[in-house]
């Protein structure tokens, strides 16, 4: 079927490790719509990684970034936008998310999140820890704490523990939601 460029966003959200900027990247691809990172976009706009951000300004500045950076969204429709594990955490968030788009939530258990994690640790990304916790029980802890706000937040939630990026999308592009959002036509 024929897809044509949506009027609202594409939001992925879940916590860190579950797989949103692949997707993200992904659904880019296969819509031709583009992909926005928002802590890609922090980290541009700021000079500094997001582990620097933490450490020299505190998580609570982080979060008015991450604020500042869903609102510039506004003027950037149509989009398929990965966002930070941590951007359902404030209502004026997930109010926006709600105007702006459809929020697809991606789930894997707290196990996988935090092999990936640290995988991700391995190579390439620089997380800041968020508690000082140990890494497993960190991610149990948050998940858990997080849930009802990603429950709440999600439109359309999709199981990304198993499977390639690939399945994933493709998952998520034949919800209902998501084929509406797209305009597709048979
Ligand atoms: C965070 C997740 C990170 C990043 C920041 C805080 C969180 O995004 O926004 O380190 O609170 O879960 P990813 O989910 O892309 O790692």
């Amino acid at each position: 079927g024929r897809m044509t460029p949506p009027e609202r966003h594409l939001f992925l959200v879940g916590f860190r490790g579950c797989g949103k900027s692949t997707v993200a990247r992904l659904l880019a691809e296969r819509t031709g719509v583009r992909a926005i990172d928002t802590d890609r976009r922090i980290v541009e706009n700021a000079g500094m990684s997001i582990r620097e951000i933490f450490e020299r300004q505190g998580e609570s500045s982080f979060r008015d970034l991450e604020t500042a950076a869903i609102a510039e969204l506004t003027d950037e429709l149509p989009a398929i936008v990965a966002l930070g594990g941590g951007a359902i955490l404030r209502e004026e968030n997930r109010e926006m998310l709600r105007r702006l788009g459809v929020v697809v939530r991606l789930v894997a258990s707290p196990e996988t999140l935090a092999e990936r994690i640290a995988r991700d640790a391995a190579s390439t990304s620089d997380r800041p820890p968020l508690t000082s916790l140990p890494p497993v029980e960190e991610v149990r802890r948050l998940v858990a704490e997080r849930e009802p706000l990603y429950r709440e937040s999600a439109d359309v939630t999709i199981d990304a523990e198993a499977g390639t990026p690939d399945r994933i999308v493709a998952t998520i592009l034949a919800e209902p939601l998501v084929r509406r959002l797209f305009g597709h036509r048979p």
